[in-house]
């Protein structure tokens, strides 16, 4: 019997809304300044009022927090800033009572380099197993070909360790040894944590860093046959015991490179579409679709039991490692006029931030991220257009607390703020007195408002998350036309006509809907009926930054809805 999950359509994942969060920096219900469990669990209700359908928790793993978490001291325990085990199931309990899915992170290319079996390898004999669950070498000129990630703090992938004698291997910082997955001891030790997780009820599992797992000399140690390979063994074990459970690939890669994590569905279910994401803001900038056109265009089919995941922003910084020379110049140009700004091969600051707090071009974004293929994703903060702290180190510019109300550290924490795991945000703009929960619940025009329709518009609409996509081609660039369409299965589809203006000006489009004559399209966020398609171009006017969601309603002579207008 396989061990059931809590959502009971295998393909959950395909109309998820996900919501990234740090337990760390949700809620502190014991004032010491950290987020904690119990805090996560007083705010679901707000999640749940949100509209989100499926919460992706950060690493809250022992660790000595020297990369946010993904620093693994113990797989099988919660750090105890954050609470306690109990208080995971207990919070894993409440999300699901409220039909909220849960997905946590399986990091297992690395560990922390306090990790128990780190300490016993370095002083354990070459070629001993306990030295084998990493990768050691007398030489640092092995593996030269691969390249470095954490571009600003480490010089090689390598480094010396005075007690055992030896280099070992680490992709990120040096204080995270990657674990030896040609040791069959790993993968098994791999697969007993997962299934400490699964067995509680945790739905869904982020596989960070999966493209490193395996390295090999003379490659650029990425992608690996050797690295598929492990995947399909976790899937597989996954798929033999446990039902309607989602594996998510991090593989920041070109799409074509991505397309082998999902396999012919025995991979992954789902990998974030890391070059999409640089393209949106690519295009916003340069007021022209093509950036997104063309890598959708790159983009391959994947199977039917797959899905992209997409995102605006993220923990981490806006990365540029998937565009070429040229557009990565444009972006820093565009998206980081101070050099705080950029870290790494990216750029650290939020949504909001990031578009010059213009309300239409983070509307205009959202909707793109909310009517394109695949399932959304959106990070903590990011709903009610919360800013960053550029002076903060690495990328904890984006992971100050989340800002609930103007009081005393924006009803995060009733602690001393000195005692705060970060500051919170305190400028004019984007300072919790300005940006928080309670003040945009009772405006009805805040930007939470708006996402939380946005949000239940998407939900209502299947086409989203699970129907095709084909772009129109209309003369001017500056609009970015497409259809959604879902084949129902009893002959009838659903199909959505999508416009947006990229432009900061107006814009007139001519679209030729020849294939749609007679079908008269629905405006969905108000329910309102726009002049029927003929044969000749369909003509519209986009205000700046504006977009259109229209229902195509078959000429039948009745106007049928599928869903209630929203806003
Ligand atoms: C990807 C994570 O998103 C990032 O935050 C982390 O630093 C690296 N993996 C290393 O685990």
């Amino acid at each position: 019997m396989k061990k059931p999950a809590s959502a009971s359509d295998p393909l959950w994942y395909k109309d998820a809304i996900i919501y990234e969060l740090h337990v760390r920096a949700f809620a502190d219900s014991n004032n010491d300044g950290i987020g904690d469990f119990p805090g996560l669990i007083s705010k679901l209700d707000y999640l749940q009022d949100l509209g989100v359908t499926c919460l992706w928790l950060l690493p809250f793993f022992p660790s000595p927090l020297r990369d946010d978490g993904y620093d693994i001291a113990n797989y099988e325990d919660v750090n105890s800033s954050y609470g306690t085990l109990k208080d995971f199931k207990t919070f894993l309990d409440a999300a699901h009572q409220r039909n909220m899915q849960v997905m946590i992170e399986l990091v297992v290319n690395h560990t922390s380099d306090q990790h128990p079996w780190f300490k016993a390898a370095r002083l354990a004999p070459p070629g001993s197993p306990e030295r084998e669950m990493y990768v050691w070498s007398e030489t640092d000129q092995v593996f030269k070909e691969a390249r470095i990630i954490f571009t600003d703090t480490e010089k090689s992938n390598w480094t010396w360790d005075e007690k055992a004698k030896a280099y070992y291997w680490h992709r990120f910082f040096s204080h995270q040894p990657d674990l030896n997955f040609d040791n069959p001891r790993v993968i098994q030790e791999v697969l007993k944590a997962m299934r400490f997780w699964l067995d509680m009820g945790v739905d869904a599992l982020r596989m960070d860093a999966i493209p490193y797992l395996v390295e090999r000399d003379g490659t650029n140690c990425e992608n690996l046959a050797e690295t598929h390979a492990v995947i399909k063994e976790i899937r597989a074990a996954i798929d033999e015991d446990y039902a309607n459970r989602l594996i998510l690939a991090e593989a920041n890669q070109w799409p074509a490179d991505v397309r082998p994590y999902f396999g012919d569905g025995d991979e992954c279910h789902m990998a974030f579409h890391f070059p999409l994401m640089p393209r949106i803001y690519m295009a916003l900038r340069q007021e022209d679709r093509l950036p997104i056109t063309d890598i959708m265009a790159q983009t391959p089919s994947i199977p039917n039991n797959c899905q992209w995941g997409l995102f605006l922003r993220n923990h981490d910084e806006l990365t540029l490692e998937m565009v070429t020379d040229d557009e990565r110049d444009y972006m820093y140009l565009a998206y980081s006029a101070d050099p705080r700004m950029r870290i790494n091969v990216g750029i650290r600051r939020r949504l909001a931030p990031l578009v010059d707090n213009n309300r239409r071009r983070i509307e205009l974004l959202n909707s793109l991220l909310l009517s394109f293929p695949g399932t959304p994703i959106l990070y903590y903060g990011d709903e009610i257009g919360m800013g960053d702290n550029i002076y903060l180190g690495d990328r904890n510019g984006v992971r100050t607390p989340m800002q609930w109300n103007s009081d005393r550290n924006a009803g995060f924490s009733r602690c001393d703020p000195a005692r705060l795991y970060f500051p919170v945000v305190m400028d004019p703009i984007y300072g919790y007195t300005a940006i928080n929960v309670e003040a945009q619940l009772s405006d009805q025009s805040s930007l939470l408002h708006w996402t939380r329709n946005m949000i239940a518009l998407r939900k209502l609409f299947q086409v989203f998350g699970r129907g095709t996509l084909r772009f129109l081609s209309p003369a001017n660039r500056k609009i970015l036309a497409y259809l959604r369409d879902l084949d129902r299965g009893d002959g009838s589809h659903e199909t959505v006509l999508c416009v947006a203006n990229l432009s900061r000006f107006a814009q007139p489009v001519a679209l030729d809907l020849s294939d749609y004559a007679g079908y008269e399209p629905v405006e969905m966020l108000g329910y309102v009926p726009f002049p029927k398609i003929t044969k000749t171009p369909y003509v519209l006017t986009l205000a700046q930054y504006s977009f259109l969601w229209l229902e195509l309603h078959p000429n039948d002579g009745v106007t049928e809805v599928s869903g209630e207008g929203l806003a």
